[in-house]
């Protein structure tokens, strides 16, 4: 089969022909009609996150998709040959941007029937980290305050919504060319993060959902309430999540003194700070996709390459240009 493979870290992405992958117990082949671009895949292609997921090669990169199943493995009790899902991959097994993948039946969920592959392909990562950050970690309830960093992008234009859904008041910041786009989300108040420190609007919040790390961290901070929760999803792992993710020792330690600062400046302000690595979780896509089916969610779309360009895809995605999502369509 067709794959966009990369033979070590940083190496060129390649169009490679490899061979078709066989599903093992608990898991679905699957007829890959569209795949997701994220941020993650250029940062898997150049080692960036392989402290926490350590890839052998040649690497299939990707790791959002939709398609249709195309065989089961033994143990297989939810999907059947035929059926139409979504998923964002195990990190144990990537590999999207190909013609078949093999994905655990506890990450599939079914295809939202109101979009098309392409459109369902544009919302695993980006959903299921929302969900995660805003539901599980923030537990955001209704008439709280939420500042969305990033509303224009992939996880923002799906928090946006999702905050919205639960009650929230939400603000976000975003370039002013697209401030029209997060109001139609449901953005109450837009800021433009170039030319307006975004503490200037939104103070006291409940929750803030933060995508850009460093500075914007350190300052997000001190725009929330004591008591009130920033979950970032940009800044480095703490040490708290370190151990939690079971890393050894001495990088606990490192990790610990690299966020020193950020998790000082938490205690001082009586601020729960949490780090976010996303993952996949087919019953939350299940939940995600029915509100998708109820439009309360609608995937915001920027382009969509074939699969024979991808490695442009994925370049595109990098450049930060893309408002929403970008998509590789793969298969009819
Ligand atoms: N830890 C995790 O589990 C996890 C999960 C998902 C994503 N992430 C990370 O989160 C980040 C965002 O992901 P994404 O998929 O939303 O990316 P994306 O779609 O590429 O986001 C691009 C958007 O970022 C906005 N932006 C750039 N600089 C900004 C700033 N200083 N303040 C506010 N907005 C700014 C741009 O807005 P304008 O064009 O309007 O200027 C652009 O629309 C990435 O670094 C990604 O790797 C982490």
């Amino acid at each position: 089969m067709k794959a966009l493979a990369i033979r070590r870290y940083k190496a060129p992405m390649e169009m490679m022909e490899l061979p078709r992958p066989e599903p093992g117990p608990g898991e679905l082949l699957v007829r890959v009609r569209a795949a997701g671009v994220n941020p993650i895949d250029y940062k898997i292609r150049d080692g960036a996150v392989k402290v926490l997921l350590p890839f052998s090669f040649p690497l299939i990169l990707g790791t959002d998709l939709a398609g249709d199943v195309a065989a089961v493995g033994p143990g297989v009790t939810r999907f059947k040959v035929g059926d139409a899902v979504y998923t964002r991959l195990d990190n144990a097994r990537i590999g999207a941007f190909a013609e078949y993948a093999v994905v655990r039946e506890s990450t599939a969920a079914r295809k939202p029937a109101r979009l098309d592959y392409a459109e369902a392909a544009s919302l695993p990562l980006v959903g299921l980290t929302a969900w995660q950050a805003l539901i599980d970690l923030a537990q955001l309830r209704a008439g709280q305050k939420v500042l969305i960093h990033a509303g224009s992008g992939g996880v923002g234009t799906f928090a946006i919504q999702l905050a919205k859904h639960l009650g929230a008041h939400v603000t976000t910041t975003a370039g002013a060319r697209n401030h029209a786009l997060v109001k139609s989300l449901g953005a109450d108040v837009a800021i433009d993060y170039r030319t307006t420190p975004f503490e200037t609007i939104a103070r006291d919040q409940d929750v803030i959902l933060d995508t850009q790390g460093g500075e914007t961290l350190l300052r997000s901070i001190k725009a929330v309430r004591p008591g009130g929760v920033v979950v970032t999803i940009g800044g480095r792992p703490n040490g708290k999540f370190a151990r939690a993710w079971g890393l050894s020792l001495p990088l606990v330690w490192i990790l610990g003194m690299l966020n020193h600062k950020v998790d000082r400046l938490a205690r001082e302000r009586a601020v729960r700070f949490e780090y976010l690595f996303m993952h996949a979780n087919g019953e939350q896509l299940e939940s995600i996709g029915a509100l998708v089916d109820q439009g309360v969610i609608k995937p915001i779309l920027d382009k969509t390459f074939p699969l024979e360009s991808a490695a442009e895809a994925i370049s595109y995605v990098e450049s930060g240009r893309a408002v929403g999502k970008v998509v590789i369509h793969v298969a009819e």
